[in-house]
């Protein structure tokens, strides 16, 4: 799909797997922006702060740091003394997070890499997160083995995920409904789950004292001439042309699962609801 000259500007399949290669990295970008506004994702964020519980002197990895939000907001609770260092795998998010950093007048350490290939050495810092980024991973216990590996003994680490199987929305044709999150997830691949997944990477990476929040995001609705989409939603238009070409969604429960969606925004009667998940845990010391 990804190479594609036809796929449309958001590739359900390559998403935040591949930014740099998207139509319109900056598009992807500008997602986080939203769902970075989710209260869900606030809570997660602060159940993750707890947790952390950083101090001066301290060193955090942040990996697939995207727009290196948190990065920023965490640095103070290093200095003086610590020390941010954010990984990711697309320059895009990378100019961002620079950008961002840089008018915050926060000093990170920024840089490309791969989750599952960490170019840092064991044991190196104090706490280590990935927020969203194991959803995209192929082989997310593979990034969760380099996570723990880079962690010193006794430090924490904080996971949290989206489970993409949790996505329901109440429409009339419950069938249709369930036919098309079925084809997102087989596009997506065993890692759109990765929420539900975390407990158990974290068990089997060794994890100790392991901690869970589990928030669902309720949508209660947007206003379709303001917008195509809930905030941080891709547009049905977009996704689902997609999974149509994949051979994987029939063109008849795409139009009846468009206009019973789109029929709810309209009519005020919208209803959707995610559950994200936030996984805390140290390294046995
Ligand atoms: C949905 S965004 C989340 C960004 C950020 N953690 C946040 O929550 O705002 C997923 C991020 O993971 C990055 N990513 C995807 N695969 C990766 C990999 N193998 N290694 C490192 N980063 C990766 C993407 O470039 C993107 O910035």
């Amino acid at each position: 799909v990804a190479t594609d000259p036809n796929r449309p500007a958001y590739s359900a399949t390559a998403g935040y797997e591949r930014v740099d290669d998207q139509d319109d990295p900056d598009a992807l970008v500008e997602l986080m922006d939203e769902t970075a506004g989710w209260p869900a994702v606030i809570a997660l964020r602060a159940f993750e702060a707890e947790h952390l519980a950083l101090s001066p002197g301290q060193s955090l990895l942040d990996v697939g740091c995207g727009r290196a939000e948190v990065a920023c907001a965490l640095a103070p609770s290093v200095q003086p003394g610590g020390r941010v260092v954010g990984v990711d795998a697309s320059e895009a998010m990378l100019a961002d997070a620079r950008r961002r950093a840089e008018r915050a007048g926060t000093d990170l350490e920024l840089g490309v890499g791969d989750a599952t290939a960490l170019d840092l050495p064991d044991a190196t810092f104090d706490a280590v997160r990935c927020e969203r980024t194991l959803q995209w991973i192929p082989d997310p216990s593979a990034a969760v083995a380099e996570l723990v590996r880079v962690l010193r003994p006794g430090g924490r680490i904080s996971l949290i995920d989206t489970d993409w199987r949790t996505l329901a929305v109440d429409l009339p044709d419950a069938t249709a409904e369930l036919d098309v999150m079925r084809a997102i997830l087989d596009a997506r691949g065993p890692q759109a789950s990765a929420g539900g997944q975390l407990v158990n990477l974290c068990r089997d990476a060794g994890l100790v004292d392991i901690e869970v929040l589990p928030v669902v995001h309720p949508f209660l609705g947007w206003d379709l001439d303001e917008r195509p989409a809930p905030p941080g939603i891709i547009p049905v238009e977009e996704l689902l042309p997609e999974l149509v070409d994949l051979g994987i969604l029939d063109e008849t429960t795409v139009t009846t699962f468009t206009e019973q969606y789109l029929g709810a925004a309209r009519a005020g009667r919208f209803f959707m609801s995610l559950t994200m998940f936030g996984v805390a845990a140290a390294k046995p010391g």
